[in-house]
């Protein structure tokens, strides 16, 4: 396939359908229907013509038409191994200078996943961050990086440091971070969601930064009372989020924090934020925690298909290293 084809094959796999897509669907149709709960794509496949009828006011044989083309524009989430075999061969593996840090990764932080960081304060999430916002473009000058940035912590200047340590270009690299400041989980949300259409503009995006994931929710969000409705939002933008990894080969990651955990006695008494939500929809999850001698210690404790162990690192001006 040449590229071309693999641009094209890309684009139409990333054309996701919508109701107004479908044939005898107008605008005022769209609106009826949406305000009946017929909001996407599925719940059309799946409805009765009578209740489309009911919805919307369009005739049966319409409503039939249109059930039948949602049906068909769905792809219903079937792909062979070897198509997905095919698919794993573009996953690309940024690395760090650490060799230990990234062969507890299998070769590096992957595209097409999510990859999320958890630890307590100083633990070397924001440093992991700015180096893959650097590395990502080690192979190829036209890669860019995505960097939401919630707690203000995004450094330029650091970027330089990084970027002189690794011999590259400082320009060319601070020109390819797209620093986006998020207000609120809201505003970060949206920040997210228009990642995409950066993608479509042309923008090479190999990877999304997301520095903290967790801190306008936790902040905005206090009490148990609200926590389901937390949670609802969180799912909502892990979602986002996955969809960005898996359509357009990006790599996310996701820094996250630590609170006390009551329950646990022994070892470390610690959770990640965000519970089961962050945690299913995450591929790769590190635990960052300070070690010996000013180094920091990530352990792999969830990952689809390598063993869970340890890595120990440093955090220097040139970037990440091995002890
Ligand atoms: P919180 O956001 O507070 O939860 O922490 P974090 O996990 O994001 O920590 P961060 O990545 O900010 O790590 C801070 C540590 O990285 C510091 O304690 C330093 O050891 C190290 N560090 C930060 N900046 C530099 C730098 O410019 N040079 C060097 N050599 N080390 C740095
Ligand atoms: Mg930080």
């Amino acid at each position: 396939m040449s590229k071309q084809e693999t641009v094209i094959k890309m684009e139409k796999e990333s054309k996701e359908p919508k109701i107004m897509d479908l044939p005898g669907v107008g605008a005022a149709t769209a609106e009826k229907l949406e305000s009946a709960g017929f909001d996407n794509l599925i719940s059309i496949a799946v409805a009765s013509i009578g209740q489309l009828v009911d919805a919307s006011g369009v005739t049966e044989s319409v409503a039939r038409k249109i059930i039948q083309a949602a049906r068909d524009s769905l792809d219903m989430g079937f792909e062979t191994g070897v198509s997905l075999l095919e698919k794993r061969k573009q996953v690309k593996k940024i690395q760090t200078d650490s060799i230990m840090l990234n062969q507890l990764l299998g070769g590096g932080f992957e595209t097409g996943a999510i990859t999320e960081c958890f630890g307590e304060f100083g633990s070397g999430k924001t440093q992991i961050g700015h180096v893959l916002a650097v590395n990502c473009k080690k192979e190829d000058e036209t890669v860019k990086a995505v960097y939401i940035d919630t707690e203000n912590t995004f450094r330029p200047e650091r970027i330089r440091q990084l970027a002189e340590g690794s011999e590259m270009d400082v320009e060319k690299t601070l020109k390819n971070i797209l620093v986006a400041k998020a207000y609120n989980s809201d505003h970060q949300m949206l920040l997210a969601e228009k990642v995409e259409d950066l993608i479509k503009e042309g923008n090479n995006i190999r990877v999304v930064i997301i520095d903290s994931l967790t801190a306008h929710f936790r902040a905005e969000f206090i009490g148990r009372g609200t926590l389901a409705e937390r949670q609802q939002k969180l799912n909502k933008h892990m979602h986002t989020l996955s969809k960005l990894a898996d359509m357009h080969n990006v790599s996310v990651y996701l820094t996250n924090q630590v609170q006390a955990d009551p329950a646990q006695f022994f070892g470390d008494p610690t959770k990640a934020v965000g519970g089961h939500i962050v945690a299913h929809a995450s591929t790769f999850r590190i635990y960052l925690r300070k070690g010996k001698k000013n180094s920091r210690v990530a352990k792999l404790i969830d990952s689809p298909n390598l063993p869970e162990g340890e890595a120990a690192f440093v955090v220097e001006n040139e970037g990440i290293k091995d002890l």
